[in-house]
């Protein structure tokens, strides 16, 4: 006899994770383009520039020299020793060496592999809100809770007392992005300071998002893991998507003590079972850029923010200059209190092309998140389509 045949699915662990809604508006822009509309597209947050030369040569060089065969699962030598390095100098972590080294498919593989390697099904995890949407889709897919914090009140009343509110006996870790997507808030050393003793006070594990790095406006960029106490329990993550225009190359680092090294190698081998060979020798061409690279690249996204955020304010967004990364995060309730409404609106009628603050949580209803990593003819006409828009 037959079985009667059930409905397949899906394990589980995946019903309550979520599908990007960014992809939603990249569509309906894709959509307007092909039916030959200018769309001033803000939706976005990859670079504006393209990939530099020495880096395509490098590739074009390992494939010269076969450099196609499998590498290390967790990277090859020479470009561990140079992240070592970087990290070394660059990020203070003096702890560092090779061995705490370890090369992703992209920022987001590192969290990924991360999130896999300290969690547990019934965790809870803290993270302040609003959030890069896919960490929220990382932590359940883990099996664990996310607990919100939202970010404006923790910098008012201080980072410490509010993880303090939220903290859980089931909490097990933090995640710590700075400067952050969507908001551009970058946390000062003082706040960097709470959250370490807030972490050690409850033997917390630190999970943080470095992948703006190079993109800090005033002052310096702080890694957390420098901090007395933190390089034992804190798991750091980068990409080269950002920094150095690599967004399609996939090619990221987390550097973490033990055991979670150990672990986190485990997840990559049987995940990916590492990056590409002869991306790995463009990365390491990446490490090798001059310092004056990223300065230039700091200086063009300052001229970028500061003619956006300006416009929006003077066309009554709400919008605090932000301290880093390439989003500015604007209050937009004169368009619509809902942010998905908001952003509808501006698609349609105006051609600017924004994501809405509720994807990026709760505490981003309200808000419309415009990406300036855009061309700065894209920011001026966008900022003339939204005035007509207005004044309609
Ligand atoms: C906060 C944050 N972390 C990590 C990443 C990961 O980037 P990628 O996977 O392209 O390296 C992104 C990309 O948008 C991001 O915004």
């Amino acid at each position: 006899m037959p079985v009667a045949s059930k409905a397949l699915r899906t394990c589980r662990r995946l019903d309550e994770v979520g599908f990007s809604d960014i992809v939603v508006v990249r569509n309906q822009v894709m959509a307007l383009r092909a039916a030959n509309k200018d769309v001033f597209g803000f939706h976005g947050g990859e670079p504006y520039f393209e990939t530099p030369q020495p880096i395509k040569d490098a590739m074009t060089r390992a494939l010269a020299d076969n450099q196609t065969r499998y590498a290390p699962s967790s990277g090859i030598g020479p470009l561990r020793t140079a992240i070592a390095e970087k990290l070394r100098t660059r990020n203070g972590m003096k702890h560092v060496k090779e061995e705490n080294v370890l090369v992703t498919v992209g920022g987001a593989h590192a969290l990924h592999a991360a999130f896999q390697s300290v969690l547990d099904a019934g965790d809870d995890m803290l993270l302040f809100s609003p959030y890069w949407t896919p960490i929220r889709d990382m932590i359940v897919m883990a099996q664990a809770r996310p607990l919100l914090v939202p970010t404006e009140s923790a910098c008012k009343e201080g980072v410490g007392h509010a993880l303090e509110r939220y903290f859980t006996k089931a909490t097990r870790a933090i995640y710590y992005n700075t400067p952050q997507n969507p908001s551009g808030t970058v946390f000062t050393r003082k706040d960097a300071e709470e959250v370490a003793a807030f972490a050690i006070k409850h033997n917390l594990i630190v999970i943080a998002d470095e992948a703006y790095e190079d993109l800090v406006y005033d002052g310096d960029h702080f890694s957390i893991a420098t901090l007395p106490g933190m390089a034992e329990r804190t798991i750091t993550c980068y990409t080269l998507s950002k920094s150095y225009g690599m967004t399609g190359w996939r090619v990221g680092y987390a550097t973490a003590p033990e055991p979670f090294m150990t672990a986190m190698r485990k997840i990559v081998l049987y995940s990916t079972n590492g990056v590409s060979t002869p991306t790995q020798w463009a990365a390491l061409a990446a490490m090798n850029m001059p310092q004056e690279f990223l300065t230039n690249q700091r200086s063009e996204y300052k001229k970028r923010r500061d003619l956006l955020v300006t416009g929006l304010n003077e066309l009554g967004f709400e919008c605090a200059m932000p301290a880093g990364a390439f989003y500015a995060f604007a209050r937009a309730t004169h368009i619509h209190k809902q942010s998905r409404v908001a952003a509808s609106r501006l698609l349609e009628q105006a051609h600017v092309a924004t994501v809405p603050g509720v994807i990026f949580g709760p505490q981003g209803e309200g808000h419309l998140r415009f990406g300036y990593a855009v061309p700065l003819e894209t920011i001026a006409h966008g900022l003339e389509a939204l005035k007509k828009y207005l004044k309609r």
